[in-house]
């Protein structure tokens, strides 16, 4: 049998501890079963009031859970999207995988890394970028993919990308490829992450052309997954894609340029992190 030794009580104080109990609540009531389901959001929900995962913060939400630091911390140190220590305003991600790499992904890290003066993880000291190699975001038909606070930027070149970050610690608007029409601060992206939509869900288009081309060419001509009959549209037999979800995707009712399915044609269910169907993904 395993025991546990209860974390001590976190300092939060005040105003922000009345808020962030609050907010927990809410968390919380979503998974009356297993509060433990709310973990995630819950470090969501400090990140976006601390800018990372404090000490604090980690102590918060095992006090919440019944859980130990330690236990907190794991989980914590296993995805990439909470950070442990503090981050810029504005997460730029280049994604280095495979196909970005060879479309340009690795130039473009190089030259804002040279242009910044950062590394990966590393934060400029004006406290405004904080620069990263990401994986693949699933959005390879619009390679090489740049990701700012989860908002996607395609087909960026070194110069492009550079002009993306210059105008982010200049203070302008920048508007991302798809998607919500600006940018938001780190912070305000993991509150909507922790699960308080912004009201921004339904700018932009989601899905571009090119990641819809292969829906309506098998609608064209009639294609339908093996199984499909057996169990209507939702019969591929797969699981709705996440990867949106692990990097940040938003809440629902987002438009699409294009009709999308009443069902989601690989067999999944809508992204229960994100609320988008799979259709919409990229
Ligand atoms: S390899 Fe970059 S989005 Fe897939």
């Amino acid at each position: 049998m395993t025991t546990h030794t209860q974390a001590p009580y976190e300092p939060y104080e005040g105003a922000k501890l009345a808020r962030l109990e609050e907010d927990a609540a809410a968390i919380l009531a979503r998974y009356p079963e297993h509060p433990r389901s709310g973990l995630l959001p819950l470090l969501h929900l400090v990140q976006s009031e601390d800018g990372y995962v404090s000490p604090d913060g980690i102590a918060f939400c095992a006090r919440l859970l019944g859980l130990t630091t330690a236990e907190v911390s794991a989980v914590a140190t296993f995805y990439t999207q909470f950070k442990r220590h503090p981050n810029g305003t504005y997460t730029v991600g280049v994604c280095t995988n495979t196909l970005c790499a060879i479309m340009g992904g690795d130039a473009i890290f190089d030259e804002l890394a040279e242009h910044l003066g950062v590394g990966h993880d590393e934060t400029t000291p004006d406290g405004a970028i904080t620069l990263e190699r990401i994986e693949c975001n699933a959005a390879c038909d619009y390679a090489p993919v740049m990701m700012v606070n989860w908002e996607f930027f395609d087909e960026q070149t070194p110069r492009s990308a550079v002009e993306v970050v210059d105008r982010l610690r200049a203070g302008e608007p920048v508007r991302p490829t798809r998607g919500a029409s600006s940018v938001c601060t780190f912070k305000q992206m993991s509150r909507v992450l922790a699960g308080f939509p912004d009201g921004r869900a339904g700018e932009g288009v989601a899905a571009g052309e090119r990641s819809l081309a292969g829906l309506r060419l098998a609608r064209e001509k009639g294609w339908r997954a093996p199984g499909a009959d057996d169990a209507g549209d939702g019969a591929a037999g797969g699981e709705a894609p996440t990867s949106a979800a692990a990097q940040g995707g938003r809440a629902p009712g987002r438009d699409t340029s294009v009709d999308t399915p009443s069902q989601p044609p690989s067999g999944g269910t809508a992204d229960t992190a994100t609320g988008r169907e799979p259709s919409e993904e990229a």
